[in-house]
């Protein structure tokens, strides 16, 4: 055997080994280990690699030299390999160490209905009971719908009440409250008629605890032949113990004034902090103003071409925030467009 073939023969059992041992290495201080017991110093194959000067023939040298090279990086591209997924291995283990399956980790933080919404669903709850269907109508109003078939011609003094934000070109404003909706659903369906429409609701306001230039409405509205204040009343009184959940809430009508509504009434229930008794929530009066309500006017009905010597009816208009107020003792109407965690959080309802 010549000293080149004798030397590769040393070189290719050495490759083996090395495979062999690189291929059952399982941790990382090990395979440090034959890093340098196949390159260090003192390593066989540095050996190896310094006898070749010793060979005579050119053709020879150069034969060996590039089979010892091969042979080298080859051990060394199995390290590298081996070491990749030795230390990923050592990572996932660390973490399966370290980690607490049973732990809750991402804390899970589930939305609620709005308070407004809340109000809004109980209110539709209520009068589906009695037949109402609930329809909406457009935030953006023309002027006409908003004002003027309702009684409220251009320059109507009780327009005063209810300041908007006018869109001159057009005649449409954002609408001031939910009666629009009466008017296009007179206009849509024949009688008789029995509908709830809750939505938003704009004017022109100074925010304070009481007013906010948005907020949202709910509009009833009872057209037939023979429904009168009667009506209204018991209607209106079963709905508001339902939605207060108490039952001996009574209501007072007092006369007012809506220019769409003949006759109209501010329509005031029991306090029901005091029962009637007087406390600071109804200033001592023993009753709590909730909502606006009246005889559809005979002018609005031939508005919308219903006879009015036919069909009557009565409507009613309110605000949900109020409800929910009265209902849970709440003294500022702002908070319920503030976002203010804090306070939504205390009527969470999923
Ligand atoms: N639209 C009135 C308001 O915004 C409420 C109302 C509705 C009054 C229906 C009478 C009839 O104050």
């Amino acid at each position: 055997m010549t000293d080149i073939k004798l030397l590769a023969k040393n070189l290719s059992n050495i490759e083996n080994e090395a495979l062999d041992k690189i291929q059952s290495c399982n941790n990382l201080d090990r395979l440090k280990q034959l890093r340098s017991k196949y390159f260090g110093k003192d390593s066989d194959i540095s050996k190896i690699l310094s006898n070749i000067k010793y060979i005579r023939n050119n053709e020879e040298k150069k034969t060996i030299g590039e089979y010892s090279n091969k042979i080298k990086s080859n051990i060394q591209s199995q390290i590298s390999d081996k070491e990749a997924i030795l230390k990923n291995i050592q990572i996932e283990e660390e973490i399966s160490r370290n980690i607490d399956i049973s732990l809750n980790k991402f804390e899970t933080n589930i939305g609620s209905l709005h308070p407004v919404t809340q109000m809004i669903d109980i209110l539709v709850e209520t009068f589906q009971y009695f037949g109402f269907s609930v329809v909406s109508g457009p935030e953006i109003e023309t002027d006409w719908f908003c004002f003027q078939s309702l009684n409220l011609d251009i320059n109507h003094p009780a327009r005063d009440m209810q300041d908007t934000f006018y869109i001159e070109e057009n005649h449409i404003l954002p609408r001031t409250h939910t009666s629009s909706v009466q008017i296009r659903t007179m206009l849509n369906e024949k009688p008789p008629i029995r509908i709830i429409a809750p939505g938003k609701v704009y004017r022109n306001e100074n925010q304070d605890q009481r007013h906010t230039f948005m907020f949202y409405q709910y509009e009833g509205l009872i057209i037939d032949k023979t429904t009168n204040i009667s009506d209204l009343k018991s209607i209106l009184t079963t709905a508001l113990r339902n939605i207060f959940d108490n039952s001996d809430i009574e209501l007072r009508l007092r006369h007012s004034f809506f220019p769409y509504t003949e006759p109209s009434f501010e329509i005031d229930a029991t306090c029901m902090v005091c029962l009637g008794k007087g406390c600071k929530v109804c200033s001592n009066k023993g009753w709590i103003e909730l909502l606006g309500a009246g005889m559809v006017h005979p002018q609005v009905l031939r508005n919308v071409n219903i006879d009015p010597n036919v069909y009557q009816g009565f409507a009613f208009g309110g605000g949900p925030e109020r409800l929910f107020m009265v209902k849970n003792m709440i003294d500022d109407l702002r908070l319920f467009y503030e976002n203010d965690l804090k306070f939504l959080s205390q009527f969470r309802k999923i």
